[in-house]
């Protein structure tokens, strides 16, 4: 079978998953956040902001995937391990998840982000509590009042709010809706030790497709544009990142969920070797996230 027939194969059948057996055997919230579903768009977002990929934190993990193999020694023993049926199942996603998802590789795990170029999240959540800032000032000696208090903590909610509407000015608008970010802010409260924060935790349920779209919308945007020409070997190795509309061409399933879960080698610059290459390795994404980006870019291709 060519490599084109084995792509219509692949689409054929996840247009019937989609179409037919995941919409009816899925609640309404699925369904609904599924029809919202759209393609990447435009330039990535460093390029956007004028940053080269070597002076920015953005969605760098700091985790790099194995050397490659010298000539003459095995290559790593990776294997690909998806779930039967991964594309046609409903996901309950956490805050947590939707953290993972999109906030993660900025922000990091702890949410402290990289500062000065990426602020933690954390003191901002923080005054968004009661609470908690009546707590904190109690613990620092100062004194404010519980109307003073209440006033800071509205408009540190508003700000919030509006931030994962809209993004910012160095960061961009989330790709959430209004039950994500319902699920997401109690979180972003946990995270940040806003008290009693644990007992509000709230989950989605979400197609495949989305979690797709979340990870490449806020993960891999970040460092690839939507589309553009397909850089060769030598250009790969002269710093040029691929667009993600060549991805799903330029490797296989499996060498894509390996190259983003575990790290794998890249072929570049003249004459092409092996190369271990610059990408992060996103430890925190499953094998079946990571094929669900790659289904998602399959079944909505990336726009310019
Ligand atoms: C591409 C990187 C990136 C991603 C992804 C990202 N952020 Fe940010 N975030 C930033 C940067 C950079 C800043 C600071 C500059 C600015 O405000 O634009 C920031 C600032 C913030 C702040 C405000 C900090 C302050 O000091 O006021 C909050 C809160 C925040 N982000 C939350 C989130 C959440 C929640 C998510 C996930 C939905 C997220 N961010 C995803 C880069 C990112
Ligand atoms: C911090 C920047 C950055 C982020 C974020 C990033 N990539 Fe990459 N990616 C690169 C660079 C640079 C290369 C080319 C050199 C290399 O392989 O390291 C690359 C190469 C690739 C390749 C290899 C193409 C080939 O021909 O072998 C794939 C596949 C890929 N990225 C997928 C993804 C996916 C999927 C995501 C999101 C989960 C992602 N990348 C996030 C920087 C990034």
């Amino acid at each position: 079978m060519t490599k084109n027939c084995l792509y219509l194969t692949a689409l054929v059948a996840v247009f019937a998953v989609a179409s037919s057996s995941f919409s009816q055997t899925t609640g309404q919230t699925a369904r609904s956040t599924d029809s919202s579903v759209t393609a990447v768009e435009g330039e990535s977002w460093i390029s956007f902001l004028h940053r080269p990929f070597g002076e920015t934190s953005m969605a760098k993990t700091w985790s790099l995937g194995p050397a490659p193999p010298r000539p003459g020694e095995e290559a790593s023993s990776w294997q690909l391990d998806l779930s039967p049926g991964y594309t046609a199942r409903t996901i309950t996603l956490h805050g947590s998840d939707l953290y993972r998802l999109s906030c993660r590789g900025c922000h990091g795990e702890a949410g402290r982000g990289a500062p000065p170029e990426i602020n933690s999240i954390i003191g901002p959540v923080q005054a968004t509590s009661v609470a908690g800032t009546m707590e904190r000032m109690k613990k620092a000696g100062r004194e404010m009042s519980r109307s003073d208090v209440t006033t800071v903590a509205k408009e540190s909610k508003v700000l919030l709010l509006q931030r994962l509407h809209a993004g910012g000015q160095h960061m961009p608008p989330p790709t959430l809706s209004e039950a994500e970010i319902r699920s997401l802010v109690p979180y972003l409260e946990q995270l940040s030790e806003v008290p009693g924060a644990e007992k509000n935790q709230i989950a989605v349920k979400e197609s495949p497709y989305r979690v797709g779209e979340h990870i490449v919308k806020s993960t891999c945007h970040i460092c690839h544009s939507a589309t553009g020409p397909n850089p060769d070997a030598k250009q790969i190795f002269e710093g040029a990142i691929p667009p993600l509309s060549t991805l799903t061409t330029r490797v296989n399933l499996p060498l894509f969920v390996q190259k983003v879960t575990h790290g794998a080698p890249i072929v570049m610059g003249t004459p092409p070797v092996a190369y271990r290459g610059r990408m992060p390795v996103f430890v925190y994404l499953s094998q079946d996230e990571a094929a669900e980006a790659y289904q998602y870019l399959i079944l909505y291709p990336p726009r310019p």
